[in-house]
This record gives C-alpha cells, sequence and structure tokens, in this order.
C-alpha cells in the first residue's frame, strides 16, 4: 500500500517537473537572481544595521562574511537546485543517500520564509504608504520631527498597518499567479536599472550636503573597539539575508536555472551587484544623518525619516522621491515573490496542489502570522517573547539563527556528502566549463571554512560559548 502510494506520487512529481516553469534567458536568470537578492535589505535593513552597529567595522565583518561564506553557500544552493530540479525539500532528499534527514533544510527554510516575510511583508507596506504620503507631499522636508512624526503615525496606527500590508499581499499574489517567467522575469529585468540610476542621483545629492564627510567617515573608516561577538553574528546573519542563501530561495531558484548557465560567474555577479546597491544607499543616507542631526542608530525608522530629507534638497524632490519609493517597492517585490516561491513551490510540488491553490495557502498564512508584526507598534506593542516584539523576534530568529543554521548544513551536505566529483561537474556544466581551480576553492570553503566559521559565530554571538 506504501509503495504504490510512493510510486503515485513519484509519477505525479515526474509530471510536474517536465511541466516545470522555468528562467528563459542568460539574462532572466542575473536579472531574477539579482531581484531576490536586491530588496529592502540593500536599502532599509543594510543601512539601519551598519547605523546601530558602529558604521564601518560593520561593514568590513559584513563584507568577509559575504565572501567567506555567502559566495559558496550561494553556489551550493544554485547548483544542488539546478541539479534537483525540484524544492528544497524534494530536492535534498533525492540527492542525499536514503533515510538521511537532509530534507530538514527545506522544511527550515519553509518555517524561514513565513517568518521573513511576516515582517518583510510589513516594511513593503510601509514603502508603499510612502508612495502615498510622497505623492500627498506631505513628508518632503528637512525637519527631524516632521519626518519622524510621519513614520511613527504610520506605525501606531493598526488599522493602516493592516490594509496596507493586505494590499502588498494581494498585490503579490496576483504577481505570483502568472507563473515564474512572466511575473518575475519581466518585472526585475526591466526596473532593476532605473533604481541604480535614482540611486546614483540620491548619492551625488546627500555628498553635496555640509556633513557629507562625517557620514563617509562612519560609513567607511572602521572603529573596530564597536565589534563585538553579536555584531559579528548580526553582520553574518545580513550577509546570510542579503543573498536570499540558507533557507531554499537560491535552491528554488537555481532549480530554474539553465544547463548552460555558469553559476560560480553568476552568482559572482550577483553579489557585486547587489554590494553596490547596499553601498549606494549607504552613501545616499549617512551624509543626509549626520547633516541634519538623526540618529545613525534610529533603527528600522532610518530610511523612512531621512530619504525624504535629502529629497527636500534637490528641484523636483517630490517627483524624484516618489519614482524612489515606487522602485523601491519593487525592488522589494523581486525579493518578496522569491521569498514565497519557496513554500509555494513546496505546497504544489508536495501536496499536488496547483499554483493558485499553493498561492492562496500562502497568502492566507501570511496575513495571519504577517498581521503579529503589523501590529507590533500597535495593539501589540507590549507583547513580547525573549525580550523581543514579534517584528524583532522573527527578524532575529531568522537572520541570526536558522539562514545560517541552514548555510552550515548545505555547506556540510556538500562537502562531505555530495562530494567534489558531483560539485566540479555541476559546477563545470559537465565539463564544458574550465573552472576545476575555482571549484577546488568553492569546495575547500564549503567543507572546512564555512560551517566551522558559521557555527563558531553563532556559539559566541548566542552566548551559547
Ligand atoms: N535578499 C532579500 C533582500 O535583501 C531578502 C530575502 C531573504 C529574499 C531571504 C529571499 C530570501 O531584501
Amino acid at each position: 500500500m506504501s509503495t504504490s502510494h510512493k510510486d503515485d506520487f513519484d509519477v505525479s512529481e515526474q509530471n510536474l517537473s517536465a511541466k516545470r516553469d522555468g528562467f528563459s534567458s542568460g539574462f532572466g536568470v542575473l536579472a531574477a537572481t539579482l531581484g531576490s537578492a536586491v530588496g529592502l535589505g540593500n536599502i532599509w535593513k543594510f543601512p539601519y544595521l551598519t547605523g546601530a552597529n558602529g558604521g564601518a567595522g560593520f561593514l568590513v565583518v559584513y563584507f568577509v562574511a559575504t565572501l567567506l561564506v555567502g559566495l559558496p553557500v550561494m553556489i551550493a544552493e544554485i547548483t544542488l537546485g539546478r541539479h534537483a530540479k525540484a524544492n528544497p525539500i524534494t530536492a535534498l532528499q533525492t540527492l542525499a543517500p536514503k533515510g538521511q534527514p537532509w530534507w530538514l533544510i527545506g522544511a527550515f527554510g519553509m518555517l524561514a520564509s513565513f517568518l521573513i516575510l511576516s515582517f518583510y511583508s510589513e516594511v513593503v507596506a510601509w514603502v508603499f504608504a510612502y508612495v502615498a504620503k510622497a505623492i500627498g507631499g506631505s513628508i518632503l522636508s528637512s525637519d527631524r520631527q516632521v519626518t519622524e512624526a510621519a513614520f511613527g503615525a504610520l506605525i501606531s496606527d493598526p488599522l493602516q498597518s493592516l490594509l496596507w500590508q493586505w494590499l502588498v499581499l494581494i498585490v503579490m499574489g496576483g504577481i505570483l499567479l502568472l507563473g515564474v517567467t512572466k511575473g518575475i522575469e519581466a518585472l526585475t529585468k526591466k526596473l532593476m536599472p532605473a533604481l541604480f540610476l535614482l540611486l546614483l542621483l540620491l548619492c551625488g545629492v546627500s555628498l553635496s550636503l555640509d556633513k557629507a564627510g562625517e557620514g563617509l567617515s562612519f560609513l567607511f573608516r572602521p572603529d573596530f573597539s564597536k565589534i563585538t561577538a553579536s555584531v559579528v553574528l548580526t553582520a553574518m546573519g545580513l550577509a546570510f539575508f542579503k543573498l536570499s542563501i540558507g533557507m531554499g530561495t537560491m535552491i528554488t531558484y537555481g532549480s530554474y536555472f539553465r544547463a548552460d548557465q555558469n553559476i560560480p560567474q553568476t552568482t559572482f555577479r550577483v553579489m557585486s551587484a547587489d554590494l553596490c546597491v547596499s553601498l549606494l544607499a549607504g552613501i545616499a543616507i549617512f551624509p543626509a544623518v549626520f547633516t541634519f542631526g538623526f540618529e545613525p542608530a534610529a533603527g528600522p525608522a532610518l530610511v523612512f525619516i531621512t530619504i525624504p530629507a535629502v529629497f527636500s534638497q534637490i528641484p523636483m524632490g517630490q517627483v524624484l522621491m516618489i519614482m524612489f519609493f515606487v522602485l523601491t517597492a519593487i525592488a522589494a517585490t523581486g525579493a518578496m515573490l522569491s521569498l514565497m516561491e519557496v513554500p509555494v513551490l513546496i505546497i504544489h510540488e508536495r501536496l499536488g496542489l496547483s499554483r493558485p491553490q499553493a498561492v492562496s495557502i500562502t497568502l492566507a498564512l501570511l496575513a495571519l502570522t504577517g498581521s503579529t508584526c503589523a501590529l507590533t507598534n500597535s495593539t501589540l506593542a507590549d507583547f513580547k517573547l525573549f525580550g523581543l516584539n514579534m517584528f524583532d523576534l522573527f527578524d532575529f530568529v531568522s537572520s541570526n539563527i536558522i539562514l545560517p543554521a541552514g548555510g552550515i548544513f548545505v555547506a556540510l551536505f556538500i562537502g562531505w556528502v555530495w562530494g567534489f566529483d558531483k560539485l566540479r561537474h555541476a559546477l563545470s556544466n559537465q565539463g564544458t566549463l574550465h573552472n576545476e581551480k575555482l571549484a577546488r576553492i568553492v569546495f575547500f570553503l564549503l567543507r572546512y571554512v564555512s560551517p566551522l566559521l558559521i557555527l563558531v559565530v553563532m556559539l559566541k554571538g548566542l552566548k551559547l560559548f
């Protein structure tokens, strides 16, 4: 009985994979992967974490974590995904020896995706609300009190917070129902360059402000005395969050990669472009923070209170600010879609439900878990677990625990189970690319360096050791 059930399952799975949607071109792959990486992590999280953790020293640690841990794990995930052509749970089940529970990486990935989406959708909600506010014109000011009050009023209003979040969820659901290629690829391909240009313009404006020098030295002159174990953990968590790794997103996207795509090259390009966008956001924000007397450690509010001040300094500031928040919303959309793709694909392929059904279930669950984050600054302000409100708790548990732990297991899987030969074969596109040296370096990092480094940083950062 159980065997025949399993056969049925395998057959339906094969059917599903025969019909799998995928990215249609090399540029499409790059754009969609970049679309997943670039998002609120660059424009909202990177600046506020850098500000709250002492500036340049944090940046250095983040950079090292990206290179030593982020890059190899990202290459590993995309490779596993492309090889298995399935959702993260099925992928690891297929690739691992029978009976070994590596598929748990996919299961925890699904959990992380709900935790991240719960607060991420709320920050996207703020961005949507800021598009409306920018059109109304009320937030265009360099007066700290005005911009802080506007943000405070938004997040402490439970109804507004919830309604904007639901609007975000409905928009995402609509796009996902159009399918991987048409929805995600078309959107990200067209609009990423525009965001890049607008950020460049913002940097120009910010650099012409009075205290630009102070802002730049905060961002680029490291003071290592501020680096504690928990700062290092936060920086490493950001590296995982930024590259969308440790939770199956890149396994999922890898499953849409074409056989002739150069994985290490694509990964390196995505990482570099992603880093550029973060740095541009930092350069746009910190000179303004120091010039207008904002607090670098203002936390999640930082971008929302600072950016309007920068736009207030230029002609056509209002129109450009509307464009900025629209483009930020679109960048965040690419990332959010990739987050949602993990549970959607798992539900679709594992439970055999249709994509529309999988999308609906994911959205319904999210409306529930997300509302706890939407209400964090109002109705649920006093509700805390482990001393953290739901918004911060979901962020902490996902970025600083599940993602790094996922990274350890992905690295261990390739380093000790899958093995060098399979990795080399996959990275060289079955021998067509000559990158054996690179494969050796990636393998060495995955087998020894990344897992140990992540483990030590986690144990120290969580004060378990
Ligand atoms: N990398 C995205 C960002 O920076 C967030 C993300 C995390 C997306 C994990 C997918 C998976 O905004």
